[in-house]
């Protein structure tokens, strides 16, 4: 294991049997529709990808990029969603987050697509840190909840790094930069 990563998490099977397991229940809900899924630049583009392709309903693709201010590890609550750049007017929009951490990112994304007129608003986030969350949200499909870790890998980055990693992993704290 690289000296970066303090402890591999999820492995990328273990990943891609709980997308699998995760992906049944939503072709169950989504049967007969067509929803729109928006992934959320940059983290989710990995869990994303993966995920539509075991989903067996047609759907509609965009992506858009949420940032949070904040220190690269650090959130602090004021979110700023770029546009959305599709209609999303009367449609059940199924958003893929990476991770739930505070919470602030979901909730402004929801209340704005519901703003613009979405029908329906779920979301499917691969990882969740529930000791994290600071406004009551939830997912409506989650694949892991983690303990309260800065994790990278699967489409996740500590400043701009690691996104390539197969695996979701633990950052080493002596990797934090100061
Ligand atoms: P929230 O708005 O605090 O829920 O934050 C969500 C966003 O913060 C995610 O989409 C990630 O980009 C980022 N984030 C939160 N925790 C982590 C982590 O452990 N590793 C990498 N990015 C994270």
């Amino acid at each position: 294991m690289e000296d970066f990563c303090q402890e591999i998490l999820l492995t990328e099977e273990q990943i891609k049997k709980r997308i699998a397991e995760v992906a049944v229940d939503i072709n169950r809900d989504y049967k007969g529709k067509k929803p729109l899924v928006i992934g959320v630049l940059t983290g989710a583009v990995v869990y994303c990808s993966d995920l539509i392709r075991v989903l067996d309903f047609p759907l509609e693709l965009a992506f858009l990029k949420a940032s949070s201010y904040g220190s690269d590890s650090v959130s602090s609550g004021k979110v700023v969603i770029n546009s959305i750049g599709c209609d999303v007017k009367d449609k059940d929009v199924l958003i893929a987050e990476d991770i739930i951490d505070t919470g602030y990112t979901l909730k402004s994304l929801t209340e704005i697509l519901y703003k613009e007129g979405a029908k329906s608003v779920k979301c499917a986030a691969l990882l969740d840190k529930p000791e994290r969350r600071e406004v009551d949200v939830a997912a409506d499909y989650c694949c892991f909840s983690i303990p309260d870790a800065f994790v990278i890998g699967y489409g996740l980055d500590y400043d701009g790094e690691y996104r390539s990693l197969p695996y979701v992993g633990i950052l080493n704290p002596a990797y934090i930069k100061k």
